[in-house]
């Protein structure tokens, strides 16, 4: 079957003279072309001096740039906050009992985040190269700084299709605790609710329809649990039935926990 998504044009760009090597050596490593101008561009992936950053040009609905920022800004005020408790409680992570956790759907990293900043260790797997370009920029940035270093000190992150991760974990018995996904949900519609991070990421990613599989291959491999980010209001993953849920005001989170020695998900919180 004929997809009907259109593969965006992307190119990369500096803010700076001195930084077209590190530009130049970027967009070769993305096999993407290094612009002067912007035409023809759908999305910009731009190094500044501050970080790397992707803007739509031309779009008026999308103005600003998407980056990864765990440091200052609306992470770093979540951070000082104390974090998200939905999603902590859905993984299951307490003080003086940090998980492991592949997070199968990397994207720009906040979950992941949130969690190590926890005290879990995250293995993050994203499998397209321009968000993991983002992210591995995030990510760098945040080891340096003193705030921020211990929990980006605790993800890794891999460039690649979790399926194929979760397959070889799979065929090797390596097990996590848990396996969190939070696949990218249809857009319902350009209204300001979608954030603007997320729109951007569609552009690149188009609509995300394995999520059924990703769940299926999370519950071979996790040793606890699988947890799945949801809009609030929106099906479960195609599979079984999640054991419970946590849902907030916009999000849910499902969790399928592992009966210990494997099976079907068992039931109850
Ligand atoms: C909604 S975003 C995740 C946002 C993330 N939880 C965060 O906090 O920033 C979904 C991401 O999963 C990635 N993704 C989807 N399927 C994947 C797969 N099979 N393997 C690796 N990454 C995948 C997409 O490229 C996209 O970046």
């Amino acid at each position: 079957m004929q997809s009907s998504v259109r593969i965006p044009r992307i190119s990369v760009a500096c803010s700076l003279p001195a930084l077209r090597a590190q530009a130049d050596r970027l967009a070769a490593s993305l096999g993407l072309r290094l612009a002067d101008d912007q035409t023809g561009t759908d999305l910009l992936l731009r190094l500044t001096e501050r970080h790397l950053e992707l803007l739509s040009p031309g779009n008026r609905e999308l103005t600003g740039a998407v980056f990864v920022e765990f440091v200052v800004g609306k992470a770093g005020y979540r951070r000082r906050q104390g974090g998200r408790e939905m999603l902590l409680r859905a993984v299951g992570c307490k003080a003086k009992q940090p998980r492991k956790v592949l997070d199968a759907t990397g994207g720009l990293g906040r979950d992941a985040f949130i969690l190590a900043d926890h005290g879990c260790t995250v293995r993050v797997v994203e499998r397209h190269p321009v968000i993991a370009a983002l992210l591995a920029d995030g990510l760098r940035r945040a080891l340096g700084h003193p705030e921020t270093g211990e929990a980006a000190a605790r993800i890794t992150l891999t460039l690649a299709d979790s399926r194929h991760i979760l397959a070889d974990m799979a065929r090797t018995g390596e097990q996590l605790d848990v396996v969190y996904l939070d696949p990218m949900f249809p857009p319902r519609s350009k209204s300001a609710k979608v954030k603007k991070d997320l729109r951007i990421l569609q552009l690149l990613t188009g609509p995300e329809e394995d999520g059924g599989t990703l769940l299926a291959a999370a519950l071979q491999t996790a040793a606890a649990r699988v947890v799945v980010k949801r809009p609030k209001g929106a099906p479960a993953l195609p599979g079984p039935a999640p054991s419970h849920s946590h849902a907030g005001a916009t999000t849910r989170f499902d969790v399928y926990l592992r009966p210990a020695g494997g099976g079907r998900p068992a039931a109850g919180p």
